[in-house]
């Protein structure tokens, strides 16, 4: 079956994530400082409302709709159903075949069958009329994260949707006000937000362990070439064009900054992004593997595979402070998110995990292993001390997607405001367009769009969760 739902041709897909037109699919010299920049916040419209610390009603149990159930979806709905207060009422797929597989899952744990929508792009609005269904997840391609999570919001339902939020500034800012005019959440689930070292890391930074925070590295460094080996259907099918973009930037910044900018409370309160440079090497290694792995006249060997292999990001917050961000999926290369946080009594450091604090010993010294595990005795995150043994098992990368989605029952359960505001889906992803766009006019710096119209200084930073 073709997926009548990608854009055909590579000009229509650059349409589609908003390349043609802006000029930013054509490469171009030269530098604007980022003084020059005027960077225009649309106003609220009247009715709307600030979301950063939105509660919803509480649920006394989640229903889920799930559009998307391939290789992470079919996980997502699988867990979603093993989770206390949460069921699975219903999942859209192009596919009859994966809907299907994803259905029996469910019902194999013992739960009642969700009804099955499949065959056609635009089925899983059908989905989205039934009045049975609270929350959605969105498992798609990344053209369709903003669309599908603006069509479950306008159907009434909150809307979780996979990463990044949107592709381009434009969708962000749709995302964001169908939120605020709906008055439903929407959540990018940025997972490696739980995972356990950046839950320490979290904890470490709140209780002020690190000193003043004064500069982070993120990352998302990931051999992912192999996918390309999908053709037809399966991520490599969709996500390959991608790498066809020329100057396309960091196209997947959210694993490694979510964290940092967490443990930095960005958008919230004290500080928040300010401005990006970004520059990439060329982009070789795609085509290097097409070659290698398909015939001469294979649509693989067709495309100029033109986003630049690794990107790297420079970011200054408002406060002056720094962040490294970097992103490579094609070279291989040992797999990192970098994870690192540095404030003025310490560094902490992921892959591997290291941590240099005053007061732990010779500062001047990496200290490895066996003293790293002293830190998780004395700063491991509650969520971690309270979910860690029962998300291992559970599995989800290491246990840390089972913490998220409980996490996400249970302040829909509860009625409380989620980890991560919509604000914040936003922020972390509009570093791709951004660094996109410093990238095509040679590294210039580009300014943050502020999502929350000026609101993050009211906004109370992520704390501790019990
Ligand atoms: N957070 C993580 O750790 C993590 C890990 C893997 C993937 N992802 C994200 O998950 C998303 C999905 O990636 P994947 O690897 O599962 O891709 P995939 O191709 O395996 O799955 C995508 C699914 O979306 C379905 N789909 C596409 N258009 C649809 C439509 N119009 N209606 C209904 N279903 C539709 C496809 O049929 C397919 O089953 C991506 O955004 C990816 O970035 C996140």
């Amino acid at each position: 079956m073709s997926n009548a739902n990608q854009p055909s041709n590579r000009r229509d897909f650059l349409k589609t994530v908003g390349l043609v037109g802006a000029g930013i699919a054509a490469a171009t010299s030269g530098c604007a400082s980022h003084s020059t920049q005027v960077v225009t916040t649309p106003s609220r419209p009247t009715g709307a409302k600030y979301m950063g610390d939105f509660a919803a009603p509480k649920l006394e149990t989640v229903r889920w709709g799930a559009i998307g159930v391939g290789a992470r979806g079919s996980g997502a709905v699988s867990q979603l159903a093993q989770i206390e207060g949460s069921q699975i009422v219903a999942i859209a797929d192009l596919y009859e075949d994966w809907a299907k597989n994803a259905g029996k899952a469910v019902e194999k744990l013992g739960k009642p069958a969700p009804a099955l929508y499949y065959g056609a792009p635009d089925k899983y609005h059908e989905m989205l009329a039934r009045p049975d269904i609270d929350a959605v997840v969105i498992c798609t391609p990344w053209e369709e994260h903003a669309p599908m999570a603006i069509a479950a919001m306008e159907a009434g339902k909150h809307a979780f949707v996979e990463v990044p939020m949107a592709f381009t500034i434009a969708d962000l800012w749709k995302v964001i006000d169908t939120s605020e005019r709906t008055g439903k959440h929407c959540m990018m689930m940025e997972n490696c937000n739980y995972n356990r070292e950046e839950l320490m890391f979290l904890n470490l930074a709140r209780q002020q362990v690190l000193g003043e925070i004064l500069h982070g590295e993120a990352a998302y460094l990931h051999p992912l070439r192999e996918q390309m080996m999908e053709v037809n259907r399966g991520t490599g099918s969709w996500r390959t064009k991608y790498y066809a973009i020329p100057n396309g930037g960091n196209l997947y910044p959210t694993h490694g900054l979510g964290p940092v900018a967490q443990y930095m409370s960005l958008g919230r309160t004290e500080d928040t992004f300010e401005r990006l440079v970004s520059f990439a090497s060329p982009g070789r290694g795609r085509d290097l593997f097409a070659k290698a792995k398909f015939p001469a006249d294979h649509k693989w060997n067709q495309m100029k595979f033109q986003c630049g292999d690794i990107t790297t990001q420079l970011i200054k917050t408002k406060l002056g402070r720094t962040i490294m961000v970097q992103w490579d999926e094609t070279n291989p290369r040992p797999y990192s998110r970098h994870d690192l946080l540095m404030g003025t009594k310490g560094t902490v450091a992921g892959y591997p995990a290291r941590a240099a604090i005053e007061g732990w010993g010779d500062t001047e010294e990496w200290s490895e292993n066996e003293k790293f595990e002293k830190l998780y005795e004395k700063y491991e995150h509650p969520l971690w001390k309270r979910m860690g043994e029962i998300a291992k098992k559970m599995g989800g990368h290491g246990g840390m997607d089972f913490i998220m989605r409980s996490r996400i029952v249970e302040c829909l359960r509860n009625g409380e405001p989620l980890d991560q505001n919509v604000y914040e889906g936003a922020l972390w992803s509009s570093v791709r367009p951004l660094s996109s766009k410093s990238e095509q006019e040679g590294g210039a710096p580009q300014l943050f769009v502020d999502f929350t119209r000026g609101h993050w200084q009211t906004t109370i930073p992520l704390g501790i969760i019990g």
